[in-house]
């Protein structure tokens, strides 16, 4: 049973794999992340379906290197990264997004006919909604060797679902491919919670019976002023994607605890940890009631509030990471001026 069928406006079939319980509570996460010593927001708050978006919005300058990046790398490697991915497998994307590039991909797996069951993961259902009703608009619907399923949860429920799907394959099922591109894989804090997370996908996949292999594409510039002008802050798309993000969490919290005219952006790029944060920062001294009871958290002009980080991080890092959770590099595409990069894991035991 692949989960709970929503009845959507796309051409595909999407399912609800959120957990009822377990799920995520963005409420006591706002509350938990705010009480820290260097407070945070959830980064999940970003995303949902106007975030999407914003986002796109905000890659689609020109400074913002890493979609072009990618775009470059599946131009000259396409055949090749499709190649990895058997005929007869699964194909989960995590955190799909636009889909933009992914429609790339299925068409080279369709030219390839292999048969291939994709499954589209992302958090925000009209977002998932809309991005797979895009992909009708090109040659997909026409697919004979793919098919294209929709998963409306987070990571952590796909790490769920996967686990419960004995199913999942036919007898000649095997091998589950993560796809997991836009350098969202170092949008965890650190490399070592993102090198949990695929011990974890990789865990739930044996529980299945399946053996997992991961398709990942990470950022690993390392020229700090490109790296800033790819975030400035002063681009109004990037305040927008960012200040909806404070929107989102005045809808989960059912009040206007943040008053967005009180509200900016500011990134910060450290080369010691290869990270690029983003933070919330206020504009005036300001006062957040998060449940409307008079009970506010103060936060200063300037006192920064992490929303969500973008690793830069170099091959030996990303190897690092795999390792740790077991995995090895079988093979690396690069850009053609070597900042960004397609790895392909596979379990090394
Ligand atoms: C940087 S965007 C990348 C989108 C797309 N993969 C691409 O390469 O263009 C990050 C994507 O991950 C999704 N996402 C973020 N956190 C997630 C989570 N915890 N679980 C599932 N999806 C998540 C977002 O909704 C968004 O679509």
């Amino acid at each position: 049973m692949p989960g709970l069928e929503i009845y959507n406006s796309s051409a595909f079939p999407i399912y609800e794999i959120r957990r009822e319980n377990g799920g995520v509570d963005l409420r006591a996460q706002i509350a938990s992340g705010l009480s820290l010593k260097s407070p945070s927001l959830p980064e999940l708050l970003l995303w949902d379906e106007k975030g999407l978006r914003l986002f796109d919005t905000f890659a689609r300058r020109d400074a913002y290197y890493l979609l072009d990046k990618e775009f470059e790398i599946l131009e000259d490697n396409l055949p090749e990264l499709t190649a990895t991915i058997p005929s007869g497998s699964v194909l989960v994307e995590l955190g799909c997004g636009s889909l933009q590039k992914t429609a790339r991909i299925l068409e080279s797996l369709e030219k390839q006919r292999k048969s291939v069951r994709y499954y589209a993961l992302d958090v925000s259902l009209p977002g998932l909604t809309n991005c797979l009703a895009g992909l009708t608009t090109n040659r997909l619907r026409d697919f004979r060797f793919i098919s294209v399923t929709g998963l409306c949860g987070t990571y952590r429920d796909c790490i769920a679902w996967l686990s419960e799907q004995p199913d999942l394959g036919d007898a000649t099922v095997s091998t589950v491919t993560l796809l997991w591109m836009g350098n969202s894989i170092s949008n965890f804090s650190h490399y070592k919670e993102a090198s949990t997370m695929l011990s974890e996908f990789k865990q739930a996949c044996e529980m299945s019976g399946l053996r997992c292999q991961y398709l990942v594409a990470a950022d690993g510039c390392e020229d700090q002023q490109r790296i800033m002008d790819a975030y400035d802050t002063s681009s109004p798309h990037l305040q927008a994607f960012m200040l909806n993000g404070l929107c989102q969490a005045n809808t989960v919290l059912g009040r206007e605890a943040f008053n967005l005219e009180d509200w900016s952006c500011e990134a910060e790029f450290s080369p010691r940890q290869q990270c690029l944060d983003v933070y919330y920062v206020p504009l005036r001294d300001v006062q957040v009631d998060l449940h409307g009871e008079g009970e506010s958290s103060h936060f200063r002009c300037g006192q920064r509030i992490k929303a969500i980080s973008s690793g830069k991080w170099t091959k030996t890092l990303v190897a690092k990471m795999a390792s740790l959770a077991d995995f090895q590099l079988n093979r690396i595409w690069g850009d053609r001026s070597g900042v960004y990069y397609f790895y392909h894991l596979t379990s090394a035991v």
